[in-house]
């Protein structure tokens, strides 16, 4: 780790329930079911498993630029941001064990609800009210993201090339969170999150700024693709990856009220790989008029003429059991 220039540890912890048991993640789920309005099952959406040794849900590097106070020098600082389900002692505990040379203490975690990390995650400092989270009167800030799979580590000789590049733009942050253990063993067609074994990790290209105007979006969305540009010989490839929820409009977009089945390929096969197939089938069964619908959603299959190929609903039914 001796090249990241400035290294800041800091940890994040989490705890729903006060409890001096020590806190399982189905035991924090169970907790989240009583303390959740039964109209938002959040519970629904968190994947739970009998094996209680998953409890760190978030474990995120993040480079960013800054600035020497004395000598106005920029910088990358990266800062280890881990959010944890459970007491800061079994978390210190843990991280002692695997990541000696962190030296973490308990000082260096925060306790929380789980309605803090939200205003965390927000990006307000520590200790600010939640009732931030009613203030519907957000500063205009303007962003472009692009996502990426890495499967082989990278040089330092690319991570100087990621640093001089994240100088030039300077605001910019990459989210980087680190891949096997729990998401290694979930099959590729489980979900149709497809990436899941083979990568090391998963990095977000997050450049936002707050200048109006079109040649300041000009300038930032051209530096972020040049960095993805230059990146291209060590990320995924055959399709180069991408996350869904990091919407990338670069990847191919529709018109609006349409959804081309040959722009949704390119997409969707880097969304979802091969579960694009399986996702169009579903779609087309579900919603055939494509009623819902985005620039990048999933297409229905082509028609033809008036109506789907002869007997496609019975290979339908039959390819999603
Ligand atoms: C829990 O982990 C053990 C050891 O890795 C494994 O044998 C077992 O199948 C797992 N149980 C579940 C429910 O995932
Ligand atoms: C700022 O630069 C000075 C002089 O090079 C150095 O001693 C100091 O550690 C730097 N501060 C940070 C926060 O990097
Ligand atoms: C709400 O947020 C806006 C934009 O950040 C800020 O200007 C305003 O003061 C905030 N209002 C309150 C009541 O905090
Ligand atoms: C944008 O850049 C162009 C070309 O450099 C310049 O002519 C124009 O005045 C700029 N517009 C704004 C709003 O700054
Ligand atoms: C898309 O469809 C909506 C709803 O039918 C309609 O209001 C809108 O004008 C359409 N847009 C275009 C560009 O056709």
């Amino acid at each position: 780790m001796k090249f990241f220039p400035v290294l800041l540890s800091f940890l994040l912890l989490s705890v729903s329930c006060a409890t001096s048991a020590p806190v399982s993640f189905d035991g924090f789920l169970q907790c989240l079911t009583r303390k959740t309005q039964s109209t938002l099952p959040i519970f629904d959406s968190i994947y739970t498993t009998q094996n209680t040794s998953y409890d760190s849900i978030l474990h995120a590097p993040m480079p960013q630029v800054k600035k020497n106070s004395t000598t106005g020098e920029k910088t990358v600082e990266v800062s280890f941001i881990a959010h944890f389900l459970g007491s800061s002692d079994k978390l210190v505990a843990l991280l002692n064990k695997r990541f000696p040379e962190l030296g973490i203490q308990s000082t260096d975690c925060h306790e929380m609800s789980w309605v803090e990390s939200i205003v965390f995650w927000a990006d307000y400092p520590l200790g600010t009210p939640i009732s931030v989270l009613l203030n519907t009167t957000n500063m205009a800030v303007y962003s472009k993201g692009k996502s990426d799979y890495v499967k082989e580590p990278l040089s330092k000789d690319v991570i100087e090339s990621i640093w001089k590049h994240m100088i030039k733009i300077e605001k910019i942050l990459l989210d980087i969170n680190p891949y096997g253990g729990r998401m290694a063993e979930i099959s590729a067609t489980a979900t149709p999150y497809p990436h899941r074994a083979g990568n090391l990790f998963h990095v977000m290209y997050y450049t936002y700024w707050t200048e109006a105007g079109i040649n300041a979006t000009n300038r930032y969305v051209r530096l972020t693709r040049e960095l993805a540009d230059m990146m291209t010989p060590y990320v995924s490839k055959n399709p180069r990856e991408a996350y869904q929820n990091y919407k990338d409009l670069d990847i191919g977009v529709n018109q609006d009220n349409q959804t081309d089945f040959a722009t949704a390929a390119v997409y969707g096969m880097k969304y979802y790989k091969d579960n694009f197939a399986r996702l169009v089938l579903v779609k087309t069964m579900i919603d055939p008029e494509n009623f819902f619908k985005n620039k990048q959603s999933i297409p229905t299959l082509p028609r033809v003429g008036d109506g789907y190929i002869r007997g496609i609903l019975p290979l339908i039914e039959s390819a999603i059991g």
